[in-house]
């Protein structure tokens, strides 16, 4: 799994900003963002468009082991995502897809496949990946390993600035966040989990640009003549 390339794995709870960071660093450093989610969007549109059931789980890994899934450049944080050469980038966010990807995400073929395919990522070039099993599963070697924090409250505020007037209360979304914290924590597949050598980042006191700086640097202090 060693390569040449730089390797950048970004995890954090909800509502860290890690999405956002993720991509303005693989902007900032010209490297490919790997939009993990995405990859388990399009395996639960295949099986979408294959007619498949939740119960297929063999044939559904297999779909995943055979899907030809591409990456365009980041623009403006938005990026194109291409199954079998099909620009799927809008259709992967429909609601049919969204609600059939976490199981989707859940059967072990379908894992196993998607991590083959993220390590092939890797291979090809100096990546940037955000995700749950990034810095202890897929890119266990990765040379930055980023585990951005914020308090429930700060998570909150962000959230509740995100949302229409009226539609929750602060206290409401706070109650939220606390809850799918120890969901996540605790679950037994992929839990929210830093990897022992991460690098752990506060981002209570700072804005999405000092975030991104912060991991630029440590990506450019670790980088050895070779690499990225
Ligand atoms: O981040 P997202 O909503 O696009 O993720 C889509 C689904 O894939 C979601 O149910 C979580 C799952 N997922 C995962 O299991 N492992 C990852 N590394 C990324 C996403």
């Amino acid at each position: 799994m060693s390569t040449p390339y730089q390797q950048i794995a970004i995890d954090g709870p909800a509502g860290t900003g890690k999405s956002t960071v993720a991509k303005r660093v693989a902007e900032t450093l010209g490297y490919t963002f790997v939009d993990t989610g995405a990859l388990y969007r399009c395996v639960a549109l295949a099986a979408i468009e294959a007619g498949l059931s939740l119960e297929q789980a063999e044939a559904i890994g297999e779909l995943a082991r055979g899907a030809r899934i591409r990456f365009g450049a980041l623009v403006d944080g938005r990026q194109p995502v291409w199954l079998d050469d099909v620009d799927v980038t809008a259709r992967i966010r429909e609601r049919d897809v969204d609600t059939l990807c976490s199981p989707v995400s859940a059967i072990p073929p379908v894992r196993a496949a998607l991590l083959d395919q993220q390590r092939g990522f890797a291979q090809a070039g100096p990546v940037v990946m955000e995700g749950r099993d990034i810095q202890t599963v897929v890119l266990p070697e990765a040379q930055v390993k980023v585990f951005l924090t914020a308090s429930p409250g700060v998570r909150a505020q962000r959230r509740f600035d995100q949302l229409a007037p009226g539609s929750a209360t602060l206290a409401e979304i706070e109650h939220n966040v606390r809850e799918r914290d120890e969901r996540d924590s605790s679950r037994e597949l992929a839990p929210l989990r830093p990897a022992d050598d991460a690098v752990h980042i506060d981002t209570d006191p700072l804005t999405i640009d000092q975030v991104t700086e912060r991991i630029v640097a440590l990506a450019r202090e670790r980088q050895g003549g070779s690499l990225g």
